[in-house]
């Protein structure tokens, strides 16, 4: 059989990169990085953290499949478990039978808060602030002359009365500053530093935190898909009972915290996976997902599915996404770098856009497997793989070894140690 004609998963590995590669029309050279020997080294690790003692791998995979707005995109993922990749892949498949994905992105614009303490009346205090609106955001604006070169910076001043909390009422301000293709965490913090003084000259208040929230409900993203009935189907399973099935599964999140967090860390296995494959702070992306899930007051699913009029299912996804494609670990870490170029992304918008479509993918993938086979079949090979790997197993004999595992229904180290020893006699 042909080269081309054998699936990715097939391909060895270098040979993955050489398709990789030529789909993205750069050479295999640049994604050098990828092979383990020349990806971060030590002393780069030394440069980005305190008290680095080496670097830490994990897997970086290519998810197939993705059709989004449209267009066929490669995404990357980083990550440990087993399955997510191909799931996303097949799921993405599903969806491309129905027209791939369509997303969109609202402006890149975060939210940067200032707290601000001391105030006796906080309606006098806050129309104060409200009538140097205009400085305020003049100052501001002026803190990344870059960024206002691209068409970002400031765009408006917010203000919040927390009546209720511990310490008694305060101010807060909120600076919505447009960030472009950053992540934007350097620009907000930096503008609210500048801001303070000014602010406690206006307003008599005492300016206490400057930071930005990681709640970044301004900048969203949305994913949406239709996965034909005709492509649901599948062993003993009918097209309707898959779909009606997954729309049980998830009224069961939309309803019921304890499953909403479990279906939604199935959504953020896709979503963080892409976030770190492209150096971008998952812990900023994880914190603004599941505080967006709380924010009518009690926690839900991110996701929804139901059917439309012609019996198909629909999905929609729609969440914070502060990622960016400049600054930060996506120009310092030299595999974030290859895997961005290897993505030829026009804006961080795209990449967010994409992130979220996958999550919806990853979603659609456990409650289809959750609401038919359930979950443990699918892993089953896959964890085999993992302790014929951990258990010493090289080269072909990992694939088998598995096999054998599953086949003898006993999927432990201890067996995997003793099949080993047989076979090596
Ligand atoms: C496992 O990593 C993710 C799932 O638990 C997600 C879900 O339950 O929806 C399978």
């Amino acid at each position: 059989m042909g080269k081309s004609q054998r699936k990715f998963y097939e391909l060895p590995l270098s040979a993955r990169l050489e398709l990789l590669a030529a789909e993205a029309g750069i050479s295999t050279d640049e994604l050098t990085v990828l092979d383990g020997a020349h990806g971060l080294t030590p002393e780069q690790a030394d440069h980005m953290i305190e008290n680095a003692i080496g670097v830490y791998g994990l897997p970086l995979g290519i998810a197939r499949n993705f059709q989004i707005n449209g267009r066929d995109v490669l995404v990357p993922m980083a990550i440990e478990e087993p399955s997510v990749v191909a799931a996303v892949s097949f799921m993405a498949k599903l969806a491309a039978a129905g027209g791939g994905f369509t997303t969109e992105a609202s402006a890149p614009e975060m939210i940067g808060q200032l707290q601000l303490l001391d105030i006796s009346d906080l309606a006098a205090a806050r129309n104060a602030l409200q009538s140097h609106r205009e400085e305020l955001l003049a100052m501001a604006g002026s803190v990344d002359p870059v960024l206002s070169r691209f068409g970002g910076g400031p765009r408006d001043i917010e203000f919040r009365e927390i009546e209720d909390s511990p310490i008694g009422p305060f101010l807060v301000i909120h600076l919505i500053y447009d960030v472009r293709d950053a992540m934007g965490a350097n620009a907000i913090n930096t503008a609210l530093e500048q801001l303070a003084p000014r602010v406690a000259e206006i307003s008599g208040g005492r300016p206490h935190l400057r930071i930005l929230s990681n709640l970044a409900d301004r900048r969203l993203a949305r994913a949406q898909c239709t996965i034909p009935l005709s492509v649901l189907g599948f062993d003993q399973y009918t097209p309707e009972a898959v779909r009606d099935g997954i729309i049980e599964a998830w009224a069961f999140a939309a309803a019921d915290p304890y499953r909403a967090a479990t279906h939604n860390k199935g959504i953020m296995n896709g979503v963080d996976a892409v976030v770190l494959a492209t150096g971008n702070d998952w812990r900023a992306v994880e914190a603004g997902a599941h505080a967006y899930a709380a924010r009518g007051g009690r926690y839900t699913s991110l996701s929804t599915w139901s059917k439309d009029e012609d019996g198909n299912l629909t999905g929609s996804l729609e969440m914070p996404m502060a990622v960016g494609i400049i600054g930060g670990a996506t120009r310092s870490h030299p595999v974030a770098k290859a895997v961005l170029k290897l993505m030829n992304l026009s804006s961080a918008a795209e990449l967010a856009q994409i992130i979220v479509a996958v999550g919806l993918a990853q979603n659609l993938a456990a409650l289809r497997a959750l609401a038919t086979e359930g979950i443990q079949r699918g892993h089953m090979s896959l964890h085999a793989r993992q302790i014929a790997l951990a258990s010493g197993a090289i080269g072909d004999e990992v694939e088998k070894l598995a096999r054998q595992m599953v086949m003898e229904n006993n999927i432990r180290s201890e067996r995997a140690v003793q099949i080993l020893k047989e076979w090596r006699k």
